[in-house]
């Protein structure tokens, strides 16, 4: 689908985003893992979170979904019994890795398919560190998917230093380690997303400076019945929207604040943003609140690399604040960028070429050079079928003297189901 966006005025209005992604997709998979009924309200209608909830289902869980409310009856870690030998995780990372683990814990012979983008992902990440705990993944050119994940030998817990930040890796051997006998240790250097932690609610300790996570079979699974929040990733978009567009004040309800993910909110502030919090308070184990933004002139940033797992999926929208910002700005340690849905540093550097944005390429990230007058007619863009990547257009889109069109715009379902209809009630408030 081509989408066209005009240019607006400003944005203004009130917006519930959607269900989080990260946390939706990890209630499911531990509802699987509980022995008992789970009721899970607001769950994400997004492409990858009902990816995640079909391949659940096809691991033995009872699924109903009433609108955003879905009650999962699941057997327990040892009654995982898959019904077909083949889960489709569609364009989702974090189903195919976390599933891995779950299958490779409960020694179920699956094979693991992926759309073209996922497809194209690697996953050595965590083929080699499973295979060390006695699991057989045969992948596509050692590397890609389609997975055949086996595991005939006992499962053999380890003690594994993530080589990079990531939570997909993290929560993919801690949720293989849920069945071993003596706990499976993974240490972190640089903090990533916690959701895992908090919803297992998993031994978590700090050792010279790092955190070490364990799991074994003895951390029951608790049920999984909460409120999802929405997904602070996808208020992104507006945060930085409501910041360049002058004459703009949009409040969000209900976002997550969870301090792992929330590194935009802070670099923004660091930019001049004018961003406040209100409401502060807990659902489940995660902190959120709701969040109002109003328009300010953003100054130059250069980010510091240890805050980026902090901040990874916003950073094709925080570019765009950034071809605003009044100087020079850079994105650097982001090799991670060019490992998503595709390579964001290219499809970013693709996105402002389309504009006539000036800017560096780097292997790990970009040096982009703002101007708050920045104008341009109107562009051409390629989503590349990277949802961020086409909200983050859309965006942009909004500053051009003429409408702009955006390329396979259908892919912000993949998190965003109502971004469109959301940018219009903005763009009309
Ligand atoms: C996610 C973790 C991040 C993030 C992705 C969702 C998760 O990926 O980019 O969108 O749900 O754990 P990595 O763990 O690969 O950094």
């Amino acid at each position: 689908m081509i989408k066209k966006v005009s240019p607006a005025f400003s944005l203004n209005g009130t917006i519930t985003p959607p269900p989080d992604k990260s946390i939706s997709q990890r209630a499911a998979i531990f509802a699987l893992l509980h022995d008992g009924k789970s009721v899970i309200k607001n769950y994400s209608p997004a492409e990858d979170p009902q990816s995640t909830l079909n391949c659940v289902q096809l691991l033995g869980a009872e699924v109903t979904q009433l609108d955003e409310v879905v009650s999962i009856e699941g057997r327990g870690r040892y009654g995982i019994q898959p019904l077909s030998d083949e889960l489709d995780c569609g364009n989702s990372g974090t189903a195919m890795r976390l599933l891995a683990g779950v299958l490779v814990g409960s020694g179920s012979a699956v094979k693991m398919i992926g759309d073209p983008s996922l497809s194209a992902r690697t996953m050595t990440r965590i083929i080699e560190p499973l295979e060390s705990m006695g699991a057989h993944i045969l992948a596509r050119n050692g590397e890609y998917a389609p997975l055949f994940v086996t595991r005939e030998d006992p499962l053999i817990p380890i003690e594994f230093e993530l080589p990079i930040a990531s939570a997909q890796l993290k929560s993919s051997i801690l949720l293989a380690g849920l069945f071993g006998e003596t706990p499976t240790k993974v240490i972190e250097i640089t903090p990533s997303r916690d959701h895992t932690e908090r919803l297992l609610n998993l031994g978590v300790e700090q050792v010279d400076g790092k955190r070490v996570i364990s799991a074994s079979m003895k951390d029951g699974i608790p049920n999984q019945s909460y409120t999802i929040p929405a997904d602070f990733s996808a208020a992104a978009f507006w945060l930085v929207a409501g910041s360049i567009m002058p004459d703009s004040e949009i409040r969000m309800q209900n976002v997550g604040l969870n301090p792992t993910r929330t590194g935009l909110l802070s670099i923004l502030k660091d930019m001049g943003a004018d961003i406040t919090v209100e409401n502060e308070h807990e659902e489940g184990t995660e902190p959120c609140g709701d969040i109002i933004v109003r328009s300010a002139q953003l100054h130059k940033i250069d980010l510091d690399p240890k805050l980026i797992p902090n901040c990874i999926d916003e950073l094709p929208i925080l570019s765009v604040a950034m071809m605003f910002a009044d100087g020079t700005s850079i994105i650097s340690g982001a090799e991670e960028l060019r490992h998503k849905e595709t390579d964001r540093v290219m499809a970013i550097a693709k996105m402002m070429d389309a504009v006539g944005g000036v800017y560096e390429e780097m292997e790990d990230g970009l040096v982009i050079r703002g101007n708050p007058e920045f104008k341009f007619e109107s562009a051409q863009f390629d989503s590349f079928h990277d949802h961020r990547i086409a909200m983050a257009s859309a965006i942009l889109s909004l500053k051009g003297k003429e409408a702009s069109e955006i390329e396979s715009a259908e892919s912000a379902a993949v998190s965003y189901k109502t971004f469109w209809e959301d940018l219009e009630i903005l763009a009309n408030g």
